[in-house]
């Protein structure tokens, strides 16, 4: 099996998922720097910051990188023509099908990889020739689906040919091995870099993740059908008590209006939502992107090397 570094042509196999309002071009660009595929979140941004970003990583960087779309952003037919003019070498999309925009994006010479969060829909998407797929448990931070990441990932290894890429609860060398043992050829990660010193998130964020433990996120939205991994805090507990009573969407939307923005660039950590994984209670300082890179990837080859002489 080829791994993910061999395929994207990056130091390590990790890709820093691609994170809306707080991914930009400059934090990309780092990561790529530091040895990862980074990515741009192009959710938060229109068409004319998207096309800054691009630039503005490619000048920081002479790395690969990509752009994450999400399908449902109202601008999505705009960002995919976007990567397109700009020369962006990877894609990753979320939430939905990107079969639409396959053809384009191959024809440019584009490595195409879709955020899956069940074997269904990548069994559904290889035909379309597609380059690899993250499967993402559950555990990640941010929109979530159902499945854990240790169900998930040999479910799809199982369904698809293409590469599979381990997402969700992944933050250091043990989980890395793990993704590694159940046929991922690498890893994406989100959460464990929101405590990079590069990170452009509000140092109230940092902070509050840094205090989290292991039980302190919570999914809002799982009954309205748009699930969200956060922090516990003021404005998710209240959201899940209100969903629970049987708020209708409207009354709910109040609560996760501007929400993100908020926790990111006012540092609100009572009413900002504060996207984070189940492995927040994993992070205990900050650190350049650099070294959380180096650390996972070493501390994954020494845990691999260490089950072959035990085993
Ligand atoms: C704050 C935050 C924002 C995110 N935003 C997006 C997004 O805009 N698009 C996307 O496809 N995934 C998004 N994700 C998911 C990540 O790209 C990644 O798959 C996930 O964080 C991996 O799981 P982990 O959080 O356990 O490391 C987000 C995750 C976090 C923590």
């Amino acid at each position: 099996m080829k791994l993910l570094n061999e395929i994207l042509g990056t130091r390590y196999p990790i890709i820093q998922g691609g994170m809306a309002n707080i991914a930009t071009g400059e934090f990309a660009a780092a990561c790529s720097n530091a040895g990862a595929l980074g990515i741009i979140g192009a959710g938060g941004m229109n068409a004319d910051t998207l096309r800054q970003n691009i630039r503005r990583c490619k000048a920081l960087t002479n790395k690969p990188f990509g752009v994450n779309i999400m399908l449902m952003h109202p601008q999505a037919d705009e960002f995919a023509k976007i990567v397109v003019e700009e020369g962006v070498p990877v894609v990753t999309t979320g939430a939905g099908n990107p079969g639409k925009y396959v053809p384009m994006w191959k024809a440019a010479g584009i490595k195409v990889i879709p955020v899956v969060a069940a074997a269904v829909l990548a069994k559904h998407l290889e035909p379309l020739g597609i380059d690899a797929v993250i499967a993402e448990g559950t555990e990640s931070g941010g929109h979530v689906g159902e499945m854990t990441t240790m169900a998930l990932v040999p479910q799809v290894v199982d369904a698809v040919s293409v590469p599979v890429i381990a997402a969700g609860g992944i933050a250091d060398g043990r989980q890395m091995a793990a993704a590694l043992a159940l046929g991922a050829c690498g890893v994406q990660v989100g959460t464990c870099l929101l405590v990079s010193e590069e990170c452009p998130i509000h140092e109230n964020y940092k902070a509050a993740l840094l205090k989290a433990k292991d039980s302190d996120t919570i999914v809002t939205g799982r009954i309205g059908g748009s699930p969200v991994r956060v922090l516990k805090n003021r404005m998710s507990r209240e959201y899940v008590r209100q969903e629970k009573a049987g708020a209708d969407k409207m009354e709910l939307e109040k609560f996760t209006l501007g929400s993100l923005r908020r926790a990111v660039f006012e540092g609100d950590t009572a009413t900002g939502s504060l996207m984070a994984g189940q492995v927040a209670g994993m992070l205990h300082e900050v650190r350049p992107v650099a070294d959380i890179l180096a650390d996972l990837y070493e501390s994954g080859r020494q845990r691999i090397a260490a089950l072959n002489a035990e085993c």
